[in-house]
């Protein structure tokens, strides 16, 4: 009995390592601090939030414009383009400048990190590198039509097979891209968005509680918004909101978005629990997140929710479509299976919510009628344990705290 599951476990933490490990690519801001001639395009990796996306990759290259044609760039266009420009020169492959003279037939399209984007489509996301006359090498839009302005100029560094850094002459412009409408942070129509991305329930939740306001307060410094989808809050197992007190659903509502913009690199690349809009004090009301592959997870210490997808990202904001409510353990305790070790932090709370008298809030409450659960077998397991091929729940309802302690000794004795 304890040897499978432990087995299990041996096997999470053991994926979990390697993804680690496969996390931490390379540090594309390091690299380029040794080259003062493009800090003003390292400037912008790092506002754009690109350098994390790139730091996940193990494959790239990154195609770079000197001071002089980044500052033309951004001093005409805001943010968000400049973000979408970029992304345009994150090539997914490798490029070394032996590479560039070597393409077969003289000329290929190679996918970039726009691509991957969703709103790129057709060839918008691709870019076109043909070797030109006289050893010259030609970049462009991959685009039908489009002009291969640009040109290489010289290489900057190269880490074999994985990063390779090459000077360009001009920025790649694909068509459409600078007159993309880049919408002003504040206004960002929140509930507009949740309800074309299939998340009426929440749009309506936050604003008949009034935490919309609070959201929009936090939009131009920066916020990532954690949307669950309609269905989530029809699933089986879900507690009935309605009986929380109204400061218990704003703190809820508050859970479900972090302050500054993690678009999904930056989740990937976040080592440390995120805080959210109900964070009030160190470690209280935080989340934590794990990556997969491209798959990102939150953890709520209750249950996991995985990360659908971006319905918007459009620095300072984005918001995901989550699959599963967001449960904070402070209000809706520890998972009532007993845990293998115990939480470092117990932290009773002050004052006790009316749910705390309830035994266990996630067990669906039996005969009541609550309109959103539909007819609610009483599940004799948390809501967590749907989620049967999750990491949690392979783990056994390991805490993700314990994964990570457990983790780090992995990763300690591996040293
Ligand atoms: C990458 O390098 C920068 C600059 O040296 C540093 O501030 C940052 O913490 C590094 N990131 C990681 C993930 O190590
Ligand atoms: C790249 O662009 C050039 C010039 O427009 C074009 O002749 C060539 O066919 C394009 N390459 C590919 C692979 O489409
Ligand atoms: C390239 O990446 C692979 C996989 O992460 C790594 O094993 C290898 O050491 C890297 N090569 C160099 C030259 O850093
Ligand atoms: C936001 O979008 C919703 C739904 O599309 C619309 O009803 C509402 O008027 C919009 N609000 C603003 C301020 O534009
Ligand atoms: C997960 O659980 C659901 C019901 O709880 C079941 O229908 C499904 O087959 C399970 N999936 C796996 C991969 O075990």
């Amino acid at each position: 009995m304890a040897t499978p599951t432990f087995r299990r476990l041996d096997l999470t933490l053991l994926t979990l390592s390697l993804l680690a490990v496969a996390v931490n690519a390379h540090n594309i801001t390091a690299i380029l601090e040794g080259f003062p001639d493009y800090s003003v395009y390292n400037d912008f990796l790092t506002k754009t939030k690109l350098a994390d996306e790139i730091n996940t990759r193990q494959t790239i290259t990154c195609l770079v414009l000197n001071n002089g044609a980044m500052s033309a760039l951004t001093a005409k266009h805001p943010l968000s383009v400049v973000k979408n420009i970029l992304s345009l020169h994150v090539l997914l492959d490798y490029y070394d400048p032996q590479k560039l003279h070597k393409i077969s037939d003289g000329t290929t399209l190679t996918t970039t990190l726009y691509q991957t984007t969703g709103n790129a489509p057709g060839n918008l996301g691709f870019v076109n590198i043909t070797d030109l006359q006289g050893g010259k090498v030609g970049f462009g839009s991959a685009v039908p039509g489009s002009k291969l302005d640009s040109s290489y100029t010289k290489s900057v560094k190269q880490v074999p097979y994985n990063i390779s850094i090459l000077e360009i002459s001009a920025p790649i412009i694909a068509p459409g891209v600078l007159s993309a409408p880049a919408p002003s942070a504040s206004g960002v129509n929140i509930t507009g968005l949740l309800e074309k991305a299939g998340c009426k329930t929440f749009a309506n939740l936050l604003t008949s509680s009034g935490v919309l306001k609070t959201y929009e307060a936090a939009l131009d410094k920066g916020l990532t918004i954690f949307a669950p989808s309609d269905e989530a809050f029809k699933a089986d197992g879900v507690p009935d909101l309605s009986k929380l007190t109204n400061a218990d659903q704003v703190s809820l509502l508050e859970y479900h978005a972090s302050p500054d913009y993690k678009p999904k690199g930056t989740l990937k690349t976040t080592k440390d629990p995120i805080t959210t809009l109900a964070t009030r004090g160190a470690g209280k009301f935080d989340l934590t997140v794990t990556a997969a592959g491209d798959s990102v997870t939150l953890h709520t210490g209750i249950s996991p929710s995985r990360v659908a997808e971006a319905v918007f990202d459009s620095p300072p904001v984005v918001i995901f479509t989550v699959d599963n409510i967001l449960l904070p353990s402070e209000l809706f305790g520890k998972s009532p299976s007993p845990a293998p070790a115990p939480e470092p932090v117990s932290s009773p709370s002050p004052t006790p919510s009316p749910l705390s008298e309830a035994p266990s809030p996630l067990a669906a409450s039996p005969p009541a009628p609550p309109t959103d659960t539909p007819a609610g077998s009483p599940a004799d397991s948390p809501a967590g344990s749907s989620e049967n091929s999750t990491s949690d729940n392979a783990a056994g309802h390991v805490s993700p705290t314990v994964i990570f302690t457990v983790l780090a000794i992995v990763g300690y004795s591996l040293c």
